[in-house]
């Protein structure tokens, strides 16, 4: 049990960072008049923000008392800011950060937290390492068309709120990753 612990405080300080550094990611592309790409940074820090929050779900439900993230988290704000580069470069480290997560990170943490039948922390890193994998994806689409100096179409883009799954276009009638209904799904607005 304690490994899981760990591996939820990992997990909670890996999402806490990559929330953070889209955040800065986001401000960047702006700065570059890429709204779109901004748009998409947004969105999934929004993503990382459900994954923090079902993660802790996760790991009071297993030490059975509330958790404050501040105990648990301490963001290095200065080490976050040296990862800022254009906009190409963040694309290329979000995509590489969410490929760890999705291959390496949560697909341990989900087998380990299975053994122990710790089905709250199984879930949480199951659906997180799932929502990862769409970010990957979408990071990579966005890249190539910033890459091929194509034209971004304007998107609407939705987060589901159960799983951090982020759509493009239109909002599905159930979350083809964690089944909840078109519902849990919330518009992200630029701000
Ligand atoms: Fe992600
Ligand atoms: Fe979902």
């Amino acid at each position: 049990m304690e490994n899981i612990i760990n591996n939820l405080k990992e997990a909670l300080i890996g999402e806490s960072i990559a929330k953070r550094k889209y955040e800065l990611f986001a401000e960047q592309a702006v700065k570059e008049n890429l709204l779109e790409i901004a748009h998409l940074f947004i969105a999934t820090a929004f993503a990382e923000s459900i994954h923090i929050k079902n993660h802790l779900k996760a790991l009071s439900s297993i030490i059975e008392s509330p958790i404050n993230l501040n105990d648990i988290v301490k963001i290095n704000e200065d080490e976050i800011y040296k990862q800022v580069k254009d906009t190409s470069s963040n694309l290329l480290n979000a995509i590489d950060g969410e490929n760890y997560e999705f291959k390496i990170m949560y697909k341990n943490f989900e087998k380990s937290a299975k053994k122990n039948k710790e089905n709250v922390a199984e879930l949480s890193f199951k659906l997180a390492k799932m929502a990862e994998e769409i970010h990957s994806k979408l990071f990579t689409k966005f890249f190539k068309i910033l890459t091929q100096k194509k034209l971004f179409k304007k998107y609407e883009i939705y987060v589901c709120k159960i799983c951090g799954n982020i759509e493009i276009g239109k909002i599905p009638s159930k979350c083809p990753l964690c089944d909840h209904s078109s519902i849990f799904y919330e518009k992200i607005e630029m701000n």
